[in-house]
């Protein structure tokens, strides 16, 4: 079991848990992954990990509140535990990205917050910033995207007429993390490649994004009628503690 000892809501949606697990804290690497289970009956779910503490034998994680497995995981607090928490998983960056206070100031005065109906930041996608920044004339040498599959697709598409080299984080359904059962096969430059093994970052001007969307997009019936009887069992629940 592994136990939660921070936890923040970021906002209504996202939610920081850091969680005790000194194993992958020791041999975590920038851009790997975990994959949890929040109990034995539970889906395997990937997220990247978003930070870690040697020392103190903790990772952070940064999630949505998507599915009923990421519902679940945010309804736990500081002392709980879940059940596996498994990595590091995937393929680490070259080296771990430090962001020093200098550099720091610098991101801070160049940094775009856009949302789709404009209520923080500018009304917008990311990828209209992104188009209108590269044709004002800025020179970037990479763009990362990291988030849901087809905004990593329109900012791939957006990059790829100007050669910006651009890295995208995969991240479709995955079961054991090792390169055995092929549930997170990605085609990439016309091959099959593994997402926990071979990635989870990749070209994201080489990544078949429909492909990936269709496969990501096989359980969503199932998913939904899980979330269902979940919020019905919860709200039977709460009715019978009432009455
Ligand atoms: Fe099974 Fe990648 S999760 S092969």
């Amino acid at each position: 079991m592994f136990r939660i000892v921070n936890k923040k809501e970021l906002n209504s949606a996202v939610t920081l848990l850091e969680i005790e697990a000194p194993f992958v804290a020791k041999k975590a690497k920038a851009g790997q992954f975990i994959i949890f289970r929040v109990d034995e009956f539970s889906e395997r779910v990937p997220l990247t990990i978003a930070d870690y503490d040697r020392e103190k034998g903790t990772v952070t994680i940064i999630f949505q509140k998507v599915g009923l497995s990421t519902k679940l995981l945010a309804a736990k607090e500081v002392g709980d535990s879940i059940r596996d928490f498994v990595g590091p998983l995937g393929v680490a960056t070259n080296k771990d990205i430090i962001i020093l206070e200098d550099e720091m100031s610098a991101v801070s005065d160049n940094y775009y917050l856009m949302t789709d109906d404009g209520t923080k930041g500018e009304k917008g996608f990311v990828t209209d910033k992104l188009k209108s920044l590269i044709e004002a004339g800025n020179q970037y040498d990479a763009v990362i995207a990291i988030g849901p599959i087809p905004m990593m697709k329109f900012v791939s598409k957006t990059t790829e007429p100007y050669g910006i080299p651009t890295t995208v984080s995969m991240s479709p359904i995955m079961i054991d993390g090792t390169g055995m059962c092929g549930g997170c096969r990605v085609t990439v430059g016309g091959e099959i490649k593994f997402a926990c093994v071979d990635g989870p970052d990749f070209d994201g001007h080489q990544v078949d994004f429909d492909e990936l969307m269709n496969r990501n997009s096989v359980y969503k019936k199932e998913e939904a009628e899980l979330t269902e009887k979940h919020i019905c069992r919860m709200d039977k629940m709460a009715h019978d503690l009432i009455h």
